[in-house]
């Protein structure tokens, strides 16, 4: 198979983790019989710097013609780059959002685990992670207060912002459809995450959800209010298999989880349109204060290569080797510097690739 990919190395340490997943996915490309065919485009701070603007009419092209993106991660430091003496609409992440919207990449899956190897990293109690968890966040990506008319005017001489959250049934359906169906191959629970007790974006969200899993018998569904779910997810997060919620919800829930497992390095994610199509990240963000040293975790990267291999191009043999390989590599007792702990063998980022490569048979 010929996969068309195009990739967005971005800023900070985006390009040496996307450079180690490509290695990882040419690997696999090899010992399975593919051709893995790249094309680079600039997002973010990269593309500020050489075209002004943090993602390009042509760049949208480029992605929209290959299969599936490959993407590292984007922005710098919020406080000292010059990237956010600029408006909004000109920063890194606004070339994030339009690439979001314009792929139309709805539905956002980010898992959550905790990998045995390295639950001594999970802040949480013992008595809590011995249980294990292991939970999807699936969230509204292209919706809600992300995308709702914003405005700041002025009344009687003072400031005054405006921020809409909108839902339509057609766009929670979607994303609700999604959440169920992966639900299926999963343990078959859903928790829908809402704050209906005061937003009547929540009720409808509800009630849309309702009627989705009557499609879906076999499938629990259970309704937490999201501040509920904050607290549930450092109290008891095994409680959680998939959990389906609003943009907003979903941005803070997933950061709150990926925390929980003591090991962000390690979470790859997706976004997906309503065909084969979408864009796989790492759950992490840029870490400009680690870039350029050959220090940054791979993982969560190669991970999301792995994602993509499974969901665009319904290679799940390789994507297996790839998820193999790393757990292979981790209970052979190497590990990058966020997650080393005593008595393992501190290793960089160029290597960590490698040796993800040479475990793949
Ligand atoms: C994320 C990020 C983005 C978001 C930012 C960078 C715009 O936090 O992917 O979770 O809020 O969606
Ligand atoms: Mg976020």
């Amino acid at each position: 198979m010929v996969c068309k990919i195009t990739c967005i190395p971005g800023d900070g340490i985006g390009p040496e983790i996307v450079t180690q997943a490509k290695k990882v996915l040419d690997r696999v490309a090899s010992v399975y019989g593919h051709e893995m065919n790249y094309t680079d485009i600039l997002m973010g701070g990269a593309s500020i710097d050489v075209h002004g603007v943090p993602l390009t009419q042509e760049a949208i092209d480029t992605a929209k013609a290959a299969d599936a993106v490959l993407m590292g991660a984007i922005g710098g430091n919020t406080s000292t780059s010059p990237w956010y003496k600029l408006p909004p609409e000109k920063r890194p992440e606004a070339g994030l959002l339009k690439i979001r919207k314009e792929l139309n990449l709805f539905a956002n899956l980010r898992p959550a685990l905790l990998y045995p190897e390295l639950a001594g990293a999970c802040p949480l109690k013992e008595e809590i992670s011995a249980k294990g968890f292991d939970m999807l966040i699936m969230r509204e990506l292209t919706g809600g207060l992300y995308f709702g008319e914003r405005k700041t005017i002025t009344e009687n001489g003072k400031k005054k912002a405006i921020d809409t959250l909108t839902y339509s049934e057609d766009e929670i359906r979607r994303i609700a459809i999604k959440g169920f169906d992966i639900a299926r191959k999963r343990r078959k629970k859903v928790t829908s995450v809402d704050k209906a007790n005061v937003l009547d974006s929540s009720r409808l969200w509800r009630s849309v959800v309702e009627e989705v899993a009557k499609d879906y018998p076999d499938v629990t569904l259970e309704h937490m209010l999201v501040d509920n779910c904050a607290m549930q997810l450092v109290r008891d997060p095994s409680q959680f298999d998939v959990i389906l919620t609003e943009n907003m919800f979903g941005d803070i829930l997933s950061d709150e989880a990926s925390m929980v497992t003591g090991s962000i390095g390690m979470l790859s994610s997706a976004s997906l349109n309503d065909t084969k199509f979408g864009l796989y990240e790492p759950s992490h963000g840029s870490a400009p204060d680690i870039a350029g040293q050959d220090i940054a975790n791979p993982i969560a990267t190669v991970l999301s290569a792995a994602m993509m291999l499974r969901f665009t191009f319904d290679l799940d043999r390789e994507a297996d080797a790839i998820e193999q390989a790393v757990k292979e590599v981790l209970r052979a007792g190497y590990r990058t510097g966020d997650i080393w702990s005593e008595g393992t063998e501190k290793v960089g980022c160029t290597r960590m690739g490698d040796l993800i490569c040479e475990a793949i048979k």
